[in-house]
């Protein structure tokens, strides 16, 4: 599936989210520190809940770079050729990188063109929980601040930031489709009044696209203010529509609304290609203990059946199946509650009981 092997951000013209055959192969990259705990319970869920994908393991990332000199080895981009989606866990990113070395995520988006990022954020069914919250962000996902064009002479650094009116109109179809399908409003999150060319470009993007969707309501907001908002009543957004950056940092501080990073899935979308991954990182604090929560790494594998495979029932079992195992309690350590916390492995059991209960009826 990959179209282009250069490192070009290319652009096409269709922002529908690509449909492929309801079957489809997955290639699958658990990465680093609890991306191997958290994946492995995502391609079991989804195993059971459409037993006719194929799922391929590769490796990438910080501890593949080490052990073998490269991040993503030549196999994986073959195995990746042949997918029709991809299931990531989380990779580490040193804190000083060597030369040459590129964060593997952004190569992967960059790369495969994956050009949006879909981050939902859901009030979960946890007593005492904050309910109400149904929200989408819509993030860009090839360009802003994140192209890696950064120089610096050791007294001044410098980052470009590259915003194109084809990737902003691309990016904003797709959010009103999107909000077609939700609760009809479109929260355009910029900050043009300090950015007017390159968050000017953005907007204006986004407001040309809005005209095509008469029956979505659109609405701006300064980023800054959108980050209060987001922590003060996040009850009043549907779809937020932003450059890259802003979406990285807005869809964590909106993942608390949804139980934690541990539970936050996204899916990055291209044409004909997608990679599912859970929000959080490899969480080194953790990673080993067989606690970390999997909830954001089965959730994603339901965005990746929803929005790609187009498999919406499947996608909707798993989604069930985790909102049954929160309402009964269980819980891994991060997730508040009165049960006591059970393990990574445990929760995936659980998981894949309610599945099966649900299948059976
Ligand atoms: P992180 O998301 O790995 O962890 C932040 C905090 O949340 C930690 O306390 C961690 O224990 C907790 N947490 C995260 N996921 C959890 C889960 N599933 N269950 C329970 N608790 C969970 O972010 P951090 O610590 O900033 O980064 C750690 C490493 O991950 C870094 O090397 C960073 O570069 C990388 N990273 C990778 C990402 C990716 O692969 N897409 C995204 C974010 C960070
Ligand atoms: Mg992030």
């Amino acid at each position: 599936m990959i179209r282009d092997p250069s490192p070009v951000i290319r652009h096409e013209n269709p922002s529908q989210p690509s449909r492929v055959t309801r079957h489809g192969r997955i290639c699958v990259i658990e990465g680093d520190g609890i991306g191997h705990e958290v994946t492995p319970v995502a391609v079991e869920v989804l195993q059971a809940t459409a037993p006719d994908l194929e799922f391929i393991s590769a490796e990438a990332g910080w501890e593949c770079f080490l052990r073998r000199g490269v991040p993503i080895p030549e196999e994986t981009w073959e195995v990746i050729e042949r997918a029709d989606g991809i299931l990531f866990g989380a990779i580490s990113a040193p804190p000083e990188p060597p030369p040459g070395y590129r964060a593997v995520i952004i190569t992967l988006r960059q790369r495969l063109n994956l050009f949006a990022n879909l981050r939902p954020a859901a009030s979960p069914p946890i007593p005492g929980f904050r309910q109400g919250v149904d929200l989408l962000i819509v993030r860009e996902n090839t360009e802003g601040l994140y192209v890696g064009k950064e120089r610096s002479d050791g007294e001044v650094a410098v980052a470009e930031r590259i915003i194109t009116r084809a990737a902003s109109e691309r990016i904003a179809h797709l959010a009103f489709r999107l909000a077609q399908k939700r609760r009809r409003k479109v929260t355009v999150v910029h900050k043009a009044n300090v950015l007017p060319k390159t968050c000017g470009l953005f907007r204006g993007a986004a407001f040309s696209a809005a005209a095509d969707y008469p029956g979505v309501e659109v609405e701006e907001m300064l980023v800054d203010a959108m980050a209060m908002w987001l922590a003060k009543s996040p009850e009043r957004f549907d779809v937020v529509l932003t450059p890259n950056l802003f979406g990285d940092i807005l869809s964590d501080e909106a993942s608390v609304w949804a139980g934690g990073l541990g539970m936050a899935p996204s899916l990055n979308l291209g044409e004909g290609v997608a990679l599912a991954e859970p929000v959080h990182g490899s969480a080194p604090d953790i990673a080993g203990k067989g606690i970390a929560n999997p909830i954001g790494a089965v959730l994603s594998g339901a965005m990746l059946l929803r929005y790609h495979l187009g498999r919406e029932e499947e996608a909707a079992l798993v989604e069930e199946a985790v909102r049954r195992v929160l309402a009964e309690g269980l819980r891994t350590p991060d997730l508040p509650g009165d049960r006591p916390p059970v393990r990574t492995e445990e929760l995936g059991r659980a998981l894949l009981t309610r599945l099966k209960e649900l299948t059976w009826g």
